[in-house]
């Protein structure tokens, strides 16, 4: 049962909190600074974890109708996103059967798509539905000729699709019981309010900064404050993981009053401090609530590396438990939102590419990953792992078995 998951981890953060201690990894941790800079690496990873892993493509809310959908384009592989007539998500490959020309572009609500090449058209669940001036092509065989269908997932309000149509690894089995904790938040029920996409580093440069607190108070000193608190325990499902900040106060979501967790029963600990911190996905997703406009809301943050070993994008996605109503809350929404933008791309991500340049010189062999940057240090060594996995590995390390001895 989740919640007795999340009131555990509760409890470990107010005892750490109390004793004003926090969970240390058993090292420091050296990473080659070429892991970031080397073009060969990265081409394996873009390969072997962003072209092979499941990755959460769109908050559902994105979707929410029959004949929404999204066309994307992820490390050179073109995605369409549907949502079909009963409400279930499927991902295809965007590419005409015709002559590979992608069906869609963008984003909108149809129940088909006609290829603007040819006129082919294809129903929104990949069905062939018609062949232009069928009687002059020849013979077709409709059903071998529909969309071609990717790996795909919805759960705890969130999407996720494998780009590789041989996939067989069951995207449940990759998530490692995760998506039961992230359901807490209830994205099924909740709204997008806004979304962007902003330019970052390489794409670990940038996922970096969502994984440890040790920066906050100095990089984040102008907007966050010079006094955040920087130290976070680290909880591990398979390769995701959630940081929170060792503390047995906690403030619910859109008050100032300060409460003693200590003091409340298991039944008594509100929701906002069961989720608190930061929930990643790996290998490129980073969810933290936030309040604005009058309510409960979360950003998250999807990033993909770019056309080369120094940029990446990120996306962010501002939901919202409901939409904001009066003009007076629309407007404190798009400020929360607008906030973190600069917080991201003129600290985290301005950083990140000074940071990176850096590192190019090739003058430094290795970075540091402190005892207390253990989140650091684990997300490396998964990436590490699974670019250098071989499909039949990666099969392996994800079986439910092979977790449960390995943990
Ligand atoms: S490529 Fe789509 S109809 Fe020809
Ligand atoms: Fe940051």
């Amino acid at each position: 049962m989740s919640r007795e998951e999340l009131v555990a981890m509760t409890r470990n953060l107010i005892e750490h909190g109390a004793a004003d201690t926090m969970e240390y990894a058993d090292e420091v941790v050296r990473v080659p600074a070429s892991s970031y800079t080397d073009p060969d690496l990265y081409e394996q990873e873009r390969r072997n974890i962003f072209r092979r892993l499941p990755l959460m493509v769109a908050p559902s809310c994105e979707l929410p109708e029959p004949g929404d959908y999204k066309a994307m384009d992820i490390c050179g592989i073109p995605l369409l996103l549907t949502r079909q007539r009963d409400g279930s998500v499927a991902a295809f490959l965007n590419m005409c059967s015709h002559r590979g020309n992608p069906v869609a572009s963008g984003s909108g609500n149809a129940s088909r798509f006609t290829c603007g090449y040819h006129g082919w058209t294809f129903k929104n669940d990949g069905a062939l539905l018609g062949v232009a001036s069928a009687k002059d092509f020849g013979t077709v065989d409709k059903a071998a000729l529909c969309l071609k269908r990717f790996p795909s997932y919805e759960s705890a309000g969130l999407i996720w699709a494998t780009l590789d149509l041989e996939s067989k690894l069951p995207i449940a089995d990759y998530l490692s019981g995760y998506d039961a904790l992230l359901s807490a938040f209830g994205f099924e029920g909740w709204t997008l309010f806004s979304q962007r996409t902003i330019p970052g580093p390489n794409w670990k440069t940038a996922y970096d900064g969502y994984l440890d607190f040790y920066h906050l108070p100095v990089l984040h000193k102008d907007t966050f404050g010079a006094d955040f608190y920087n130290r976070a325990n680290y909880f591990f499902w398979g390769p995701h993981q959630r940081l929170s900040a060792p503390s047995k106060m906690a403030t619910r979501v859109g008050s100032d009053i300060e409460e003693d967790l200590s003091l409340l029963s298991d039944d008594e600990i509100p929701n906002d401090a069961l989720l608190s911190g930061v929930w990643t996905i790996f290998p490129h997703v980073s969810i933290a609530s936030f309040y604005g406009g009058g309510q409960r809301g979360a950003m998250i943050s999807q990033l993909f590396p770019g056309e080369t070993v120094d940029e990446s994008f990120t996306t962010q996605f501002y939901v919202m438990e409901n939409q904001p109503e009066t003009d007076e809350q629309v407007k404190s929404a798009h400020e929360q939102f607008d906030f973190l933008e600069v917080v991201v791309r003129d600290e985290d991500y301005s950083t990140g590419k000074r940071q990176h340049q850096a590192l190019q010189s090739g003058m430094l062999k290795e970075v540091l990953f402190g005892k207390n940057e253990r989140g650091g240090q684990v997300f490396h060594q998964w990436v590490d792992k699974l670019t250098h996995a071989s499909d039949t590995e990666l099969l392996d390390i994800f079986t439910p078995e092979q977790r449960e001895a390995a943990e």
